[in-house]
């Protein structure tokens, strides 16, 4: 019996593995750029961790999470409580009064899995702590919508605004008071949630319950005075910036965390999974955790949800994996000097490939093509006697004489001189 993979839980091929190395480079880049610095966590905490940030009565919370019972230990199933855990652990505030920080890696979540959702999925997860500006709202939203503007995607941004301790709690009186008349055409799971988490059932996808909610009391006509100057000024910064976005008085994230702004990038080429990335700010969530009364705002984006997107909206050809230089060593005699000849091309920075299997030519420039080679240089025992090789350009399929005399050293130096190294 073959081992399979388990159900959620996916190999990342070579192939894909090019297209999220290139996806992570370039949040690298950008996230850098708005002066984000990488902080590396475990991925098991203490299960209270995430009780305590996420929220008891959260889908995440409730059902999805690995949790190792007998120890209160659990897979993350997200990145901002690791990161406000150690921004607390390590007193990260006493250095620099706002701190910039990100990560990228795996997370964990027993969701039912399909297209663009897995139990083991992977996030950019980026952070800014300690900032209450609506202008660095603006701007951590412009800085996910730039990277993905560079991957070439084309995505909608929703905002929604979700209040603060003082306007939520009145607000949400007033929901169930509304759900409660309606209790018989809610699903089940808002039923029990018009008593648990009152808000989730404004962003339920059934549409019975969306046709129930359209004329529910919305939040952005409760908040008060400071949380609607808050969103005011957040729509006036991303205007400034150029960034267009939709208000949507229904978004309200599956996490408790939030306060103020929530934000999603969204796409309707993804099937049921509609939202690249999502967001918002987290004023009291540090203090909840026993840090400074700091506030915070960051986003996660999901590494297979955008790599899934670049395959089907981009036309552009995907960076491949390619090799500068491949020796096609055809003779006995040619094997050693050849090896020896690959060895210092990849000490001065080559990729090169050797095949030391001693097939013929034809069977070689195979294995070039398919190892992507820029150059081949072709060795069979008669070039090594008359110490000249022939290398070949496999895009132009042009061909030029190549000589082998000297040292393997003066060898490698002209080949370098002929054949740049790829920078990517
Ligand atoms: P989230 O909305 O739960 O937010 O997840 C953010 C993104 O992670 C989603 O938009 C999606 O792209 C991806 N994602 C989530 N679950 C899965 C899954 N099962 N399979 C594949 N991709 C998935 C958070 O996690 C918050 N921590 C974001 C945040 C950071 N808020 C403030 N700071």
């Amino acid at each position: 019996m073959k081992i399979q993979a388990i159900n959620g839980f996916k190999d990342i091929l070579p192939d894909t593995a090019v297209r999220w190395r290139h996806i992570e480079q370039r949040a690298r880049d950008i996230f850098e750029r708005f002066g984000m610095r990488e902080i590396r966590l475990p991925i098991m905490e203490k299960t209270e961790l995430f009780v305590r940030s996420i929220g008891e009565a959260t889908d995440v919370v409730e059902k999805e999470m690995y949790t190792f019972v007998d120890k209160g230990q659990t897979m993350r199933p997200e990145a901002t409580a690791s990161i406000m855990r150690a921004f607390i652990e390590h007193g990260l505030h006493v250095q620099q009064p706002v701190q910039r920080l990100y990560t990228i890696g795996p997370m964990f979540r027993h969701e039912r899995p399909q297209k663009g959702r897995l139990r083991q999925f992977h996030q950019l997860d980026a952070e800014i702590i300690g900032a209450v500006e609506a202008r660095v709202d603006a701007e951590l939203i412009a800085m996910g919508q730039m990277l993905l503007d560079e991957l070439g995607l084309a995505v909608s941004l929703e905002i929604n605004s979700l209040g603060c301790p003082v306007c939520r709690p009145p607000f949400k009186a007033g929901l169930v008071a509304f759900l409660e008349q309606r209790h018989e055409g809610l699903c089940e799971d808002c039923k029990r949630r018009t008593h648990t988490n009152p808000l989730r059932v404004l962003d339920c996808k059934k549409p019975t319950c969306r046709a129930l909610v359209e004329n529910a009391p919305s939040l952005l006509d409760a908040l008060c005075p400071d949380c609607n100057r808050h969103f005011r000024e957040v729509q006036e910064a991303l205007q400034s910036l150029d960034i267009a976005f939709k208000i949507n008085p229904f978004m309200v994230r599956g996490l408790d965390y939030y306060t103020r702004t929530t934000f999603e990038f969204l796409t309707s080429d993804l099937g049921a999974q509609a939202a690249v990335g999502a967001g918002g700010r987290y004023d009291g969530l540090i203090e909840q955790l026993g840090g400074p009364a700091l506030s915070g705002i960051g986003f996660a984006m999901g590494l297979e949800r955008i790599a899934l997107l670049m395959e089907q909206q981009s036309d552009k050809p995907q960076p491949g994996d390619s090799m500068d230089i491949f020796l096609a060593a055809l003779g006995d005699k040619t094997l050693a000097p050849c090896g020896q000849l690959a060895h210092l091309l990849r000490k001065q920075g080559l990729r090169a490939a050797i095949d030391y299997s001693g097939r013929g030519l034809k069977a070689q420039l195979k294995q070039a093509g398919r190892v992507n080679a820029r150059f081949t240089l072709i060795v069979g025992d008669d070039e090594w006697d008359r110490q000249q090789g022939i290398l070949r350009n496999m895009a132009t399929q042009e061909q030029q004489p190549f000589d082998l005399g000297g040292t393997p050293e003066q060898q490698s130096l002209r080949l370098l001189g002929l054949v740049q190294p790829t920078t990517n």
